[in-house]
């Protein structure tokens, strides 16, 4: 294994997105091209009795207003985690049957954007509606039975005797995915073959789902998907407006293009459920962390279901002999909710590393010291060793560079000259380290150029950039003639990019065709001198091109995994591998100030180390991490979908209202990396850094407010009245 570091490079295409030559999907200029444009559903749950779409139609230069009635025939993608394609299971505008707020209920497409705005809003619908209970606390919610998820040793016994106990309820609300990029499909139909241009995670799983769909053979869907405007959880897999449109263009035989607008988002697309978790923490006279029990409920739609996975991450970050959880599902009457990055590791992290502050705290134990002293050296689920695990160098780098060691001990001890409170907080997070199949095809040829397909999605994380250095790394080519292909399932089979794997399954297989095609050419140049690159040699040598396709899983994967990959299913292998366990790590450091007269909270400073294996790309890493922390403090501060029960959906549904940081908010976030390369999850030492980033970073705030304040608040965001 290599172990050099990675120089620092601008992204590959950088000048491209300052000159805004990027194509995302939306922006994909085609002939006769007609807009799209959804109508909502007014109620929750009921059905349609009828439509009046005289007024919709009589608007000039309406192309077609399509309802249920012009779906006949048309499947749902199912369910993603039961074997389908699609993140709701209940594929809108199949029937007359309604199952949310928001839902669309009919398709206007016209000559222009404004045409089908103007014609959707004349659609007239009645409605027989049902009652609906949209929020956990609603008459007409459904808690499920609660499931014991992970329990060793005696955790009841264990509390009842430990010398320092604390118990807590955290609250996590609902929140929406708000990329920049809007959800959109374009879709034309041309000569039996249909092509989809859409900004997706999941370009695989949209070639297969609209197929199913529609009745096409997957062979005739074309999808081409090679930037996001940010994905987030949102776009990883077939959303319900991609069928629509998709039939649409094949019904009017012309382009169609729909962009939703935010409003509907927010009642379209999976989200992050509302949660609640109980945490109890015990620790013995010597401060050692004797026991912790974390149950949750989970908010859920009734259509499908979205297992909630919080003890994944708390389960295993300490060494406690004594642990237990659970899990209750509560059903409402929303779409289906699914992963928001760090999907449960964001809310259970402000959860038990809120509780383990509280711990320390009655412990009479400094913070850091507490969690150095009770890391856990081996996998505390499995008894396996971790692939590699810099947690406690995490915290230690951490702690220098944010000069943790000048904190005062006592809460409200530390106060500016205006009066202004001062606090500083830790917290750590973990994150699976997976992988997914991958296939690389490279093609390397005489004229200079060089082409590489591989499995991947930009969503805007910077994946293009570690790839190129992945493949320039050692392998004599032009680099400025180098063609990466990804989000197109016609090139390679596409996986889901999602769970933090995109580089610890794109960079492995990427680093693999290179050395593959070295060795071809290798054998191909039989002893023979070489003088220049890899091209020039092949002119003088008289070969057009040399090529490799190569594939690679994750340890331990059977190759029955590439079945699931040539079909678009996930297959995605971790964090439990057959000899070892695999996570990412981080630790941040917060400083906190509060206002004294009107309580508003600040962020002037975070320190976040982050352990994600090898590094590839520095600067793009960085950018992840300071948007994984950005957005932690969002999280913390700012953010929550607002349901009102009467009406069942959210009401503050644009980024007016859903309140995320501004610029001004955010102060300095000095970023570290270990950087050491995993030595078992794959040749390139890569694990994942996209949600890492944000675990713990809410707690370390909400660590930091206690410190600065004596008050401790669990319910997020935490906002300024909750300190008057
Ligand atoms: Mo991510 S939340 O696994 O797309």
């Amino acid at each position: 294994m290599t172990t050099a570091t990675y120089p620092d490079r601008a992204r590959v295409d950088a000048r491209d997105k300052v000159l805004g030559k990027t194509r995302f999907a939306a922006d994909v200029p085609l002939a006769r091209m007609a807009h799209a444009m959804t109508v909502p559903s007014r109620i929750v749950r009921g059905r349609i009795v009828s439509f009046d779409l005289a007024a919709a139609r009589a608007v000039k230069g309406v192309l077609a207003v399509l309802t249920w009635h012009d779906f006949e025939g048309v499947k749902s993608p199912g369910f993603l985690m039961r074997g389908g394609y699609a993140f709701q299971g209940h594929q809108p505008m199949l029937s007359d049957r309604l199952v949310h707020r928001g839902e669309p209920i009919a398709l206007v497409v016209a000559e222009s954007l404004a045409i089908a705005s103007d014609a959707a809003a004349r659609v007239r619908v009645e409605y027989e509606e049902m009652p609906f209970g949209a929020v956990m606390e609603s008459p007409l919610a459904q808690t499920l039975e609660a499931t014991p998820t992970h329990t060793r040793g005696d955790t009841r016994a264990a509390l009842a005797t430990a010398a320092f106990r604390v118990e807590g309820e955290y609250l996590s609300p609902l929140q929406c995915q708000n990329p920049m990029e809007l959800i959109s499909t374009t879709a034309a139909w041309q000569d039996g073959t249909l092509t989809l241009h859409e900004g997706t995670q999941n370009s695989g799983a949209l070639k297969f789902g609209v197929a199913a769909a529609l009745g096409l053979d997957p062979a005739r869907v074309e999808v081409k998907s090679p930037y996001l405007g940010g994905g987030f959880g949102q776009k990883n897999s077939l959303q319900g407006q991609t069928v629509l449109v998709a039939r649409a263009a094949m019904l009017l035989d012309r382009p169609v293009k729909l962009v939703m607008p935010r409003a509907q988002l927010f009642h379209t697309s999976s989200f992050r459920p509302a949660s609640r978790h109980r945490v109890r923490l015990g620790a013995d006279a010597e401060g050692r962390l004797v026991a912790a029990s974390h149950e949750a409920d989970m908010q859920n739609g009734r259509e499908d279901t979205f297992a909630a996975n919080f003890s994944e991450l708390t389960a295993r970050l300490y060494d406690t002999p004594n642990y237990e959880s659970s899990v209750r599902l509560v059903r409402t009457d929303v779409q289906t909710p699914g992963f928001m990055r760090a999907p449960f590791e964001q809310p259970a992290a402000f959860a038990f590393e809120s509780a383990m502050d509280e711990l320390a705290h009655a412990a009479g134990r400094d913070p850091l010291a507490f969690r150095l002293a009770n890391d856990a050296v081996r996998d505390p689920v499995t008894g396996h060793p971790f692939s590699s695990r810099f947690l406690k160098a995490c915290l230690e780098e951490g702690a220098r560079r944010f000069g943790w060691e000048r904190r005062g001990t006592a809460p409200a001890s530390m106060r500016a000259a205006d009066g202004t409170r001062i606090g500083w907080g830790v917290a750590v997070g973990a994150y699976k380290a997976a992988m997914s199949p991958s296939i690389a095809r490279l093609r390397v040829r005489a004229d200079g150029s060089t082409r590489l397909s591989v499995s991947g999605h930009e969503m805007g994380q910077g994946i293009r950039t570690a790839i190129f250095a992945a493949l320039t790394e050692g392998l004599a080519i032009d680099p400025d003639r180098v063609e990466i292909v990804i989000g197109d399932p016609g090139a390679v089979p596409q996986h889901l990019t999602a769970g933090s794997w995109g580089t610890a399954s794109t960079v492995p297989v990427v680093r693999q065709a290179a050395q593959a095609l070295q060795a071809r050419f290798d054998a191909l140049r039989d002893g023979r001198p070489v003088h220049g690159n890899l091209h020039q040699m092949l002119a003088r040598w008289r070969r057009p091109h040399i090529e490799v396709e190569v594939r690679l899983q994750a340890p331990g994967q059977p190759d029955a995994v590439f079945q699931r990959l040539q079909r678009g299913l996930p297959a995605a292998g971790g964090p439990d591998y057959p000899a070892f366990v695999s996570f990412s790590h981080v630790a941040h450091f917060v400083e906190v100030r509060i206002e004294p007269g009107t309580r508003r909270i600040r962020v002037p400073r975070v320190v976040s180390v982050v352990d994600c294996g090898r590094v590839v790309s520095p600067r793009t890493a960085a950018s992840q991490v300071r948007g994984g922390v950005v957005w932690g403090i969002g999280a913390a501060l700012r953010e929550a979908a607002e349901v009102d029960p009467r009406h069942g959906g959210v009401l503050n549904n644009d980024l007016a209202e859903y309140v995320l940081p501004v610029n001004a908010d955010i102060g300095e976030i000095d970023v570290g990396f270990i950087d050491r390369p995993d030595p078992l999850l794959n040749e390139a030492g890569v694990k994942g850094i996209g949600e890492v980033a944000m675990v713990g970073v809410a707690a370390a705030i909400a660590n930091a407010i206690f410190h600065a304040t004596g008050r401790r608040l669990r319910t997020l965001p935490m906002r300024a009245e909750d300190l008057l």
